[in-house]
């Protein structure tokens, strides 16, 4: 029997309801989830107890628990590397052990951390300098899970960031290299060339360039880089002291990889100890993830309630709107993290989907979104199902009527979503307005909002290391759990591989060094328009 049929039934059924009709006196605490200190409230979505059920039951036939028991064992299921799939060992708390071929990561993990952490405190305490003295700024070159993490976090948790500033690199676009050096000391800048392979062509310019820059001014600029990649070999080869390269497994995803050394930057800037915070969080949320039942399990449920709205209701996008200007780039975060993970359109065995593969996730902070993209959000004819984020309290005590708004804005925008307005309220507001007959009408359309259309609220006590942790682990599992449902493997990016491959063909085309021989119509006319 097709796995997807009852819940395709349910959807049939329902699809003409009211998700407001729903609410009866219990639906508010039945569909919400609570784990420490975070709530997660998924009741103003279309799905009801049965919904829940029948989802339910698509996580337990898909083999969600024996899956998830895997990963965090060591099993190697990223199936097409042949890798295990251990981010969860880099959180891990004491006493912990998990194996992979038979060894304990656990002890050169920790022995890892202590390293960045050693190194992070003479950074922060000028014991470690540049040529021009105390280090004032770090530039973390790298591309992906190699920047988009620690440049997420960086931003995040700014009211921690009590050591050097931070800057990011990752574009090959020598605008972005040369915009971010200038005006910085290069004898007081560290450099951190981030790549989990060290070959990434983007990090590897970058890093050239960025050696150039300080070469100008330091007698020997490889005294101011450090490394983080899993290849050693490379990252000897580049000059770089190994005392200053601090590496990891294969069994950590580039897009899972900020809680390890790719979070260097980030530990400089907050220190280690709040580091272990932002562990602690990501922690936390394993535990929950391990041992709540699904029904009350946080990631479970996000990724089911993204199943329904997606693979069942068929709405293929979602946004993620933080109502937390330090989480600008966590809907960048996510995309990497969502569609590099589950944008597949074969399963594990290699046949093709029978569904739709994850999501397109996109999105701005709140309240910013509001003045520019919600107009179609609320009124336009596709349904966005949307994921609001907001804390009880910033960090800015001064400020709290900012924050009072802020939270209005995101719980007024929720409502709207769900209550909308209807055609016989819009008449009325135009009627007040004086209008009457056709203009009446007319104006009153435009100014119907149709409603029911889903939404949830991630809610949290204020933005904190630990509370960014939860956030992040809680995302990673919804991962996981969407891509054991979807029976894809989250866990390669085999869809990044041709472009690569292509543009490094077409370098020496564009460099006039070979000719646009088999190269299609359009891309030999762009190749001829671009060389000038
Ligand atoms: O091209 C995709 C990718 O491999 C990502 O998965 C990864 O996060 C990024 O490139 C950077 O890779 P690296 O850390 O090896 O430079």
């Amino acid at each position: 029997m097709d796995k997807w049929a009852e819940l395709r039934r349910l959807h049939g059924l329902n699809k003409g309801r009211h998700i407001l009709d729903l609410f009866d006196g219990s639906r508010a605490g039945d569909f919400a989830v609570e784990a420490d200190g975070m709530r997660f409230d998924y009741a103003k979505t279309n799905i009801d107890a049965e919904t829940r059920r029948a989802l339910i039951r698509l996580a337990e036939d898909a083999g969600l628990a024996e899956k998830r028991a895997a990963m965090f064992s060591g099993e190697k299921i990223n199936d097409t590397e042949g890798r295990a799939v251990l981010h969860v060992a880099l959180r891990a708390g004491e006493g912990a052990v998990i194996r992979v071929d038979d060894q304990d990561v656990l002890p050169e993990v920790r022995r890892i951390r202590a390293a960045c952490a050693a190194f992070a405190r003479q950074v922060r305490e000028g014991v470690f300098t540049g040529q021009g003295g105390r280090i004032t700024d770090v530039v973390n070159i790298g591309i992906g899970g190699s920047d988009l993490g620690p440049a997420m976090a960086w931003l995040a948790l700014q009211p921690y960031a009590d050591g050097p500033r931070c800057h990011f690199v990752s574009n090959v676009d020598g605008a972005h290299v040369h915009d971010t050096l200038r005006g910085l000391n290069p004898e007081t800048t560290l450099v951190i060339v981030a790549s989990k392979t060290f070959t990434t062509i983007e990090t590897m310019t970058n890093a050239d360039t960025a050696r150039r820059w300080m070469a100008e001014k330091v007698a020997n600029p490889a005294t101011q880089f450090a490394a983080v990649s899993t290849a050693g070999d490379k990252t000897a080869a580049y000059g770089i002291d190994p005392d200053r390269v601090f590496g990891f497994e294969d069994w950590v995803g580039g897009r899972y990889s900020v809680w390890g050394p790719i979070g260097l930057s980030l530990m400089i800037a907050i220190g280690p100890e709040r580091f272990d915070d932002f562990l602690a969080g990501g922690r936390a949320m394993d535990a929950h993830f391990m041992g709540a039942p699904f029904p009350q399990n946080m990631p479970v449920l996000l990724a089911l309630v993204g199943i329904w709205h997606n693979q069942i209701c068929g709405h293929a996008t979602r946004a993620v709107l933080p109502y937390d200007q330090r989480l600008a780039r966590l809907p960048a975060y996510l995309q990497q993290l969502e569609m590099e993970s589950n944008g597949k359109r074969v399963a594990v065995d290699g046949s093709d989907l029978a569904t739709q593969s994850g999501p397109v996730v996109w999105g701005e902070p709140g309240t910013n979104g509001q003045h520019a993209f919600y107009q179609l959000i609320h009124q336009g004819t596709r349904v966005v199902p949307c994921e609001f984020l907001v804390a009880r309290r910033g960090h800015e005590p001064d400020l709290a009527h900012q924050h009072l708004l802020l939270v209005a804005n995101c719980l007024a925008q929720a409502e709207a979503l769900l209550r909308g307005r209807t055609l016989e309220e819009a008449r009325g507001i135009m009627a007040k307005k004086g209008l009457t007959g056709p203009e009446l009408e007319r104006q009153a359309r435009h100014r119907v909002f149709p409603g029911n259309r889903p939404s949830t609220v991630l809610a949290y006590d204020q933005l904190t290391p630990f509370t960014l942790g939860q956030i992040i682990a809680l995302y990673e599992h919804r991962v996981f759990v969407e891509g054991v449902v979807l029976g894809i493997n989250s866990f390669d990016q085999w869809g990044v591989e041709l472009g690569k491959e292509l543009a490094l063909a077409l370098q020496p085309v564009l460099e006039g060094k070979a000719g646009t021989e088999g190269k299609d119509g359009s891309t030999a006319a762009l190749v001829r328009f671009l060389r000038g």
